[in-house]
């Protein structure tokens, strides 16, 4: 029987599925796997099912190759953590779980964007401190989402399920990313525009793009001090995309007027970070995709993409298909 290393504990009917085709390891521990486990594991398994926080990197895949490694899948749209130049040249298939999440992840990107646009956090502290004060025409007042402009940064699935929202709220809609995309342009009547043009006319700024080399850190210093100072920024995408003492320092000196991060680089956010003691900052903890129903979706994705490597057929989501097209 084939083997299998999961790296996380999951959903128990996603592991009774993967036992009825493999043989079974699970990582036990409360916390992520660690790079020295990975690296046991990889000696000795067909298949890992693996987190966005494992530190798939090229000693874990070339030694996975040279033993029987065959397939990496991965229950996230998102795969940053892997190498995946490395699994491609290894010729191991690298599967992700893209739009079971789409629609989830916007409903956090929009709760984000209004709890921070309205003060949410703000009044419901004063609520729950005991200090609600009485009711004056001046207390609390945000930023009206309805008939604003949204900039999105990345306009592939979730971007445009963003897009699609704002349509409801009667926004102007921009957008930017590598190429323009007509079709999607035209379905919801978005503007093609340069970041920074997006950055300078925007009220709600929202990243919707994958991690890569070309988007780490493109939101710093310079990015922030092109906002609005009453604009609102939203990051539900990865953390590391935005300079966060860049993010801090705008903040301090008015730059931008409120974020919502659902994101963090490094995650947790550490303790002592400046962004939380800030009253007009929302930040919750990596949650885009959790709601039940999604997040066993994503797994039940995750278990096909396996079943299909270990099987030696083509993922049915395929991060790298390049293995597929490279093999003679
Ligand atoms: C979540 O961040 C994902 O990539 O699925
Ligand atoms: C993820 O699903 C994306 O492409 O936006």
């Amino acid at each position: 029987m084939k083997k299998v290393f999961v790296t996380r504990k999951i959903f128990s009917e996603a592991l009774e599925r993967i036992s009825s085709f493999a043989e079974l390891a699970v990582w036990p521990e409360d916390f992520p796997v660690t790079h020295k486990a990975l690296l046991a594991q990889a000696v000795q398994v067909d298949g890992m099912l693996t987190m966005l926080t494992d530190p798939i990197d090229a000693a874990v895949i070339q030694l996975g190759r040279e033993h029987s490694l065959k397939v990496i899948s991965q229950v996230a749209v998102g795969f940053d953590n892997i190498d995946i130049n490395a699994a491609t040249l290894a010729s191991i298939p690298v599967g992700n779980t893209p739009g079971v999440l789409t629609e989830t992840t916007a409903d956090l990107a929009w709760t984000l964007m209004m709890t921070a646009a309205r003060r949410v956090t703000e009044g419901f502290d004063e609520v729950r401190r005991g200090t609600w004060r009485p009711y004056a025409l001046d207390t609390l007042c945000g930023a009206d989402i309805y008939g604003a402009t949204l900039g999105l940064v990345g306009f592939g699935r979730i971007g445009q399920a963003m897009a699609a929202r704002a349509c409801g709220f009667n926004m102007r809609v921009l957008y930017t990313q590598r190429s323009r995309d007509l079709e999607a342009e035209k379905k919801y009547n978005a503007t093609y525009v340069s970041l920074e043009d997006l950055l300078k006319e925007s009220d709600f700024i929202s990243l919707h793009a994958y991690l890569s080399p070309e988007t780490r850190g493109m939101i710093g210093a310079q990015q922030f001090a092109m906002m609005k100072p009453t604009a609102v920024f939203v990051n539900t995408a990865r953390g590391a995309m935005i300079d966060s003492a860049a993010l801090v320092a705008a903040l301090q000196n008015g730059k931008l007027a409120a974020v919502g991060l659902d994101v963090f680089d490094p995650e947790p956010i550490p303790a002592d970070s400046p962004l939380l003691k800030m009253p007009q900052v929302v930040i919750t903890p990596h949650i885009g995709s959790a709601s039940l129903q999604t997040r066993k979706r994503m797994a039940s994705m995750a278990v096909e993409n396996l079943e299909a490597g270990l099987a030696g057929k083509p993922l049915p989501h395929c991060a790298n298909p390049a293995v597929y097209t490279s093999r003679k």
